[in-house]
C-alpha cells in the first residue's frame, strides 16, 4: 500500500497471529476468513506475531518453519500483501522498543489479572517467564504503533485489547494525545468453532486429541475422517438446540462456509441422519480449503516471492511505526537521535 493511502479516511485495522504450527479451521473461520474480507473496506495491516510465540519454548528448526508457513498461509488464505502490508513482527524493531516503553506504564496488578497469563502459567509451570507476563504490553505496542482504529479479536484476546486501551489512555492522560484508542472489531459473520470431540470447548491445536481439530493443511481424507468421528448427540435430528453442542457446532461451520442460515441447513437435512450431515460438512470444509492448500503449496516453494513480500511489509511497517515510537519517546523526554 502506498504511504499516502493510509492517510485516507478508511479506518485502520490491525491484527496478528502467532506462528504456532499450522492454523486450525477455527482460526480460519473465526478470524482469517474475515481478515480477507476486511481488506476492501479498511486499511488493513497484518503480522505474524513471532515475538509473542517465544513466551513458550520453541524448537529452533520447527519455529523457523512455522514462521514462514504462517506467512505463506496468510497469503494462501487470501491476504493480499500489495493491499494489506503483511509483515513478520520481529523484522520491525519498533515493536520490541515500544513494548519496553509501555511496560513502564503498565501495572504489575493489571498484568496479574490477565486470564491468559494465569492459564498459561499453570500450563507451563516450569517456564513462567517475564515475557509471558508482559505479553500484553507487546501486543499493545503492535496495535498502538499503527494507530489502529479497530482490532478484530476473539473472546480470548478481548482482555488484551482492553489493557491496550487502558495503557494508551493512561499514556495520553500523562503526555497528551499520542495513541489512538483501539476498538474491538466484531465480525458480522464468522463462527466460534468448537472441538469436534468435546464441542463445549473451543477448537484448539493444543488439544492432544488430533481428532478434535482440523488443520488448514490436513489432507482431504483426514478432514473427512475427523468430521465422521465428530461427537454429536442421540437425538438424530439436524437442528440447533440446547444440549446439542456437537450438532450446533457443525451447523455453525456449515453456515459460515455456505452462507446459509441455520434454518436453511435444517431444511436441507430434514429426515437425514447425522452420518449424512457429518459427511456433507466434511465435504464442504474440504472444498473450502482445497484452493487454500493449493496456493500454499505453490507459495511455500517460492521462497523468493515470500521474502520479497515480507521485506516490503517490514519496510512499510517500520516507516509507519517509527513515527509513533518517536512521538511517544519525545513526549517522555528522550533525546532523539
Ligand atoms: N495475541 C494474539 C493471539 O495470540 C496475537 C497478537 C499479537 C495480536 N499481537 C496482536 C492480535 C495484535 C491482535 C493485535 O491471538
Amino acid at each position: 500500500m502506498p504511504e499516502t493511502e493510509i492517510k485516507e479516511k478508511k479506518k485502520i485495522i490491525l491484527s496478528a497471529i502467532q506462528p504456532s504450527g499450522t492454523f486450525t479451521l477455527g482460526n480460519y473461520l473465526g478470524a482469517l476468513r474475515n481478515w480477507v474480507r476486511l481488506q476492501d473496506d479498511y486499511n488493513c495491516i497484518f503480522a505474524v506475531a513471532d515475538l509473542h510465540a517465544i513466551t513458550v519454548r520453541q524448537d529452533p528448526k520447527v519455529f523457523k518453519k512455522n514462521i514462514l508457513d504462517a506467512y505463506a498461509l496468510l497469503l494462501a488464505c487470501g491476504i493480499d500483501p500489495e493491499k494489506s502490508p503483511t509483515f513478520i513482527q520481529s523484522h520491525v524493531p519498533t515493536h520490541a522498543q515500544l513494548a519496553w516503553v509501555l511496560n513502564c506504564y503498565t501495572q504489575f496488578g493489571e498484568l496479574s489479572r490477565m486470564t491468559q497469563f494465569k492459564d498459561k502459567s499453570q500450563k507451563h509451570a516450569d517456564n513462567v517467564n517475564a515475557g509471558l507476563f508482559t505479553y500484553p504490553s507487546l501486543m499493545a505496542a503492535d496495535i498502538l504503533l499503527y494507530k489502529a482504529d479497530m482490532v478484530p479479536v476473539g473472546a480470548d484476546q478481548k482482555q488484551h485489547l482492553e489493557i491496550a486501551r487502558n495503557i494508551a489512555e493512561r499514556f495520553n492522560g500523562i503526555y497528551g494525545n499520542t495513541f489512538t484508542l483501539p476498538e474491538p472489531y466484531i465480525a458480522s459473520t464468522g463462527a466460534r468453532v468448537m472441538s469436534l470431540q468435546d464441542p463445549t470447548r473451543k477448537m484448539s491445536k493444543s488439544d492432544e486429541n488430533t481428532n478434535a481439530w482440523v488443520a488448514l493443511l490436513d489432507k482431504p481424507e483426514t478432514i473427512m475422517k475427523k468430521f465422521r468421528r465428530a461427537v454429536t448427540d442421540s437425538e438424530a435430528v439436524v437442528r440447533v438446540g440446547e444440549g446439542k453442542d456437537g450438532i450446533n457446532n457443525l451447523i455453525g461451520i456449515m453456515s459460515v462456509i455456505t452462507g446459509k442460515t441455520s434454518e436453511e441447513i435444517e431444511k436441507d437435512f430434514e429426515g437425514k441422519g447425522y452420518g449424512d450431515f457429518k459427511t456433507a460438512v466434511g465435504e464442504a470444509v474440504v472444498e473450502e480449503l482445497r484452493p487454500i492448500q493449493q496456493r500454499f503449496d505453490e507459495l511455500i516453494k517460492n521462497k523468493d516471492y515470500l521474502e520479497e513480500q515480507y521485506k516490503k511489509g517490514a519496510e512499510f511497517a517500520l516507516r509507519i511505526s517509527q513515527r509513533t515510537l518517536d512521538k511517544a519517546m519525545k513526549k517522555i523526554g528522550f533525546v532523539l537521535r
